[in-house]
């Protein structure tokens, strides 16, 4: 056992991140970090090295469970990595994804989204475009804040038919702005794009008031969010965007994770090798 404290004390508790927090550096044009974990420890030294906001992303599906996809995710699984993060966190700011086909009707995506609330998300994440507005509308009135995923939607990876670029067509491009811009009037309060060519990611965080993650979608979205086990380089695959954060780091992973923060905040992630025209 280590000498540490257990990772659900917060040792030097740090002021909580909120939506409004996050909203006001999008307007003072502050960019903020997004981190998946998984546990209750890594929720603790995400915490603890300045990341802003936690996903529980169904990512879970491959870098955990050894999957090919993220479909076999189940709502218990997210339960379970979801409680264990919130028991870790040390103020970030939670969101769970909605597995597969956990909002494929209302009733669904009601109870559904309730059950990551109550697990400690507080905000969950759907994919798609204009096809989950009324989802959208929907939580929002209810309470419950929504991250709207676009771009590359890896829960459709069997109609996309691989992990591809999406946007660079200019008719696709004009449509996803023009599906941004219905999910925020929907009631969005966040979007993530995956995937997305760095002028298209940049045209819709301008045209947006919302904040905008992006991975593998440029410099210029509100924040960046990286898969933990991409930036600790253990993952199986190694897509253009991913930046292996431990290997410049000389502290180990607590080095890797303030080497993101840093990088993020002053700019310098992603460079242009990261990004996809
Ligand atoms: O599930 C996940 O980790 C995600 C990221 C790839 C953004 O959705």
């Amino acid at each position: 056992m280590s000498s540490q404290a257990s990772p659900n004390v917060p040792q030097t508790p740090r002021r909580a991140t909120t939506l409004s927090t996050l909203i006001k550096m999008k307007q003072k044009g502050e960019k903020f970090t997004c981190l998946t974990a998984y546990d209750a420890c890594f929720s603790s030294l995400v915490g603890e090295a300045g990341v802003d906001v936690i996903l529980i992303g169904d990512s879970l599906g491959m870098v955990l469970q050894g999957h090919d996809s993220t479909l076999p995710v189940t709502m218990d699984d997210m339960v379970y990595h979801i409680s264990s993060v919130k028991r870790g966190n040390r103020g970030a700011f939670l969101i769970g994804d909605m597995p597969f086909m956990s909002y494929a009707s209302e009733t669904q995506t009601l109870e559904n989204a309730a059950t990551l609330m109550r697990a400690g998300a507080q905000m969950i994440k759907i994919e798609g475009g204009a096809w989950i507005s009324s989802s959208t509308h929907l939580l929002a009135e209810r309470g419950i804040p929504v991250c709207a995923h676009m771009g590359l939607t890896p829960q459709s990876i069997n109609r996309i038919g691989g992990y591809h670029v999406q946007g660079r067509d200019p008719r696709q491009a004009q449509s996803m702005l023009a599906e941004a811009k219905l999910l925020e009037a929907s009631g969005a309060s966040m979007l993530l794009l995956e995937c997305v060519p760095q002028k298209l990611a940049k045209e819709i965080s301008e045209s947006l008031s919302i904040p905008v993650i992006g991975i593998g979608a440029g410099p210029d979205t509100d924040a960046q969010v990286m898969v933990l086990h991409d930036l600790l380089g253990i993952s199986p695959i190694t897509p253009k965007f991913v930046k292996n954060f431990l290997s410049i780091s000389d502290d180990g992973i607590r080095g890797a994770l303030s080497a993101f923060v840093q990088q993020v905040k002053n700019k310098e992630f992603p460079a242009p090798e990261h990004c996809f025209d």
